[in-house]
């Protein structure tokens, strides 16, 4: 299981202010179970890695095994919680079978037409999801890709979409019903970016060969381990000393990762915070940083810049695989020192002094380490994650489970392309 180290917090946040916090930790965690708190009618990711729709599981394997069998690629078709759940997981657990494009988070035609090049001449097939089913920017990849996979297999095209969506409501819900898709749902009571343990994040990761039993296995491990009520729950401890930084005028998270194939996990978990927590002109900004790479370049504004902000490292122990250091019979580099020495040894040191200077300079980290690079611990950290921003949410006193403000970008948008 995951563990959570708050050593480095030692002088800025002390064990009795953790403590202290156990009262307010205690009502936020009450409420994801409260019908009256704000937000009560999104709180179905909870429960969900035991409570997720067995037949529909099913489903989603039998289909991700149909994709694989009779095609090259697939467009994922999706943008925020749509998208970044199994964008992060397939960055860490690459496909073994089609190669898995991305289109519909972003507007721009440079990144469709790279993927409308990849399908030329390939069998391919489209998972295009949204649970509102009327977002512009996977609508619109949507139109372009469905109009290419229909010149290509003209009504065989129909068994090549499968949509994820409302059950009932929505646009593509009613395209979906009218054309025969196979449909997978988005559970009226999980908002998007709470979706990846449902068929929004499950087709894509599956279809990549990702065992997806035992990434809600993980999660439903974590579920068990951190529904504990008292601060020995790392999620409890993580949650109240996060709140005392802000509180302290720490007001931006970093989440750094010393894994390359982990950065989109930090994509994952700015939109987790920045939409649960960012509003009523509160919250923590979430930013995301690799290390060592941004070491090299942000490294000197965490060290010594703005002191507002503080670190979340997510430490992977065993990556299940390493690379020795040779020797070099002119040590001409002055590397010898390092030779035989495994290339994790070497991350391991940088790890630890980068943690001692960023204590040192005033920028203090948890650590939230795994044990392992396995889909069983990205199910344990999916959980922690989410869990910990729906009690840090109303630790913050905010409703975590809607985003009101990101309709404002979109009603200018609409008025200035003269939607009817
Ligand atoms: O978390 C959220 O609710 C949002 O980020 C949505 O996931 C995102 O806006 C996409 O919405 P939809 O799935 O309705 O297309």
């Amino acid at each position: 299981m995951l563990t959570l180290d708050l050593s480095k917090l030692a002088g800025v946040v002390s064990q009795d202010q953790i403590s202290a916090m156990a009262p307010e930790v205690e009502a936020a965690h009450a409420k994801l179970y409260d019908p009256a708190a704000p937000g009560s009618d999104f709180v179905g990711w909870v429960r969900l890695p035991e409570n997720y729709d067995k037949d529909e599981f099913a489903r989603i394997q039998k289909a991700a095994a149909k994709i694989r069998q009779d095609s090259q690629v697939l467009v994922v078709i999706g943008i925020g919680g749509s998208y970044l759940g199994a964008r992060a997981a397939l960055e860490v657990f690459p496909s073994d079978g089609p190669e898995i494009c991305f289109v519909g988070c972003s507007l721009s035609p440079n990144e469709l037409q790279k993927v409308m090049k990849k399908v030329e001449g390939r069998d391919w097939s489209i998972n295009v999801i949204s649970k509102s089913g009327g977002t512009t920017e996977p609508a619109v990849a949507f139109r372009v890709f469905r109009d290419l996979l229909v010149k290509q297999y003209g009504k065989e095209a129909d068994g090549r979409i499968y949509a994820t969506t409302d059950k009932a409501r929505g646009a593509l819900k009613t395209l979906a019903d009218s054309n025969g898709w196979e449909s997978f749902v988005v559970p009226d009571d999980v908002g998007g970016r709470f979706s990846v343990l449902s068929a929004v994040g499950l087709l894509p990761i599956a279809a990549a060969g990702v065992d997806i039993e035992q990434l809600m296995a993980g999660a439903r491990d974590a579920m068990s381990a951190f529904d504990r009520r008292d601060m020995s729950n790392p999620v409890w401890q993580y949650v109240a000393a996060r709140n005392l930084l802000y509180r302290q005028g720490k007001k931006v998270e970093l989440f750094c990762t010393y894994e390359p194939s982990y950065s989109f996990v930090g994509e994952w978990l700015k939109q987790l915070f920045g939409e649960s927590e960012g509003k009523d002109g509160k919250g923590i900004f979430p930013a995301s940083a690799q290390f060592t790479t941004d070491l090299h370049s942000l490294g000197q504004y965490i060290q010594d810049g703005e002191r507002h902000l503080f670190e979340t490292v997510i430490y992977v122990d065993d990556t299940g695989c390493d690379i020795a250091i040779p020797h070099s019979d002119d040590n001409g580099d002055n590397l010898n020192y390092l030779a035989g020495k495994p290339l994790s040894f070497v991350r391991e040191m940088a790890f630890q002094g980068t943690l001692a200077a960023h204590q040192d300079g005033g920028a203090p980290s948890m650590v939230l380490r795994l044990p392992k690079m396995d889909v069983h611990a990205l199910g344990e950290l999916f959980y922690f994650f989410e869990l910990s921003c729906g009690i840090s949410g109303h630790v913050l006193g905010v409703n975590p489970f809607n985003q009101p403000g990101v309709e404002a970008y979109k009603k200018n948008m609409f008025a200035l392309l003269g939607k009817p």
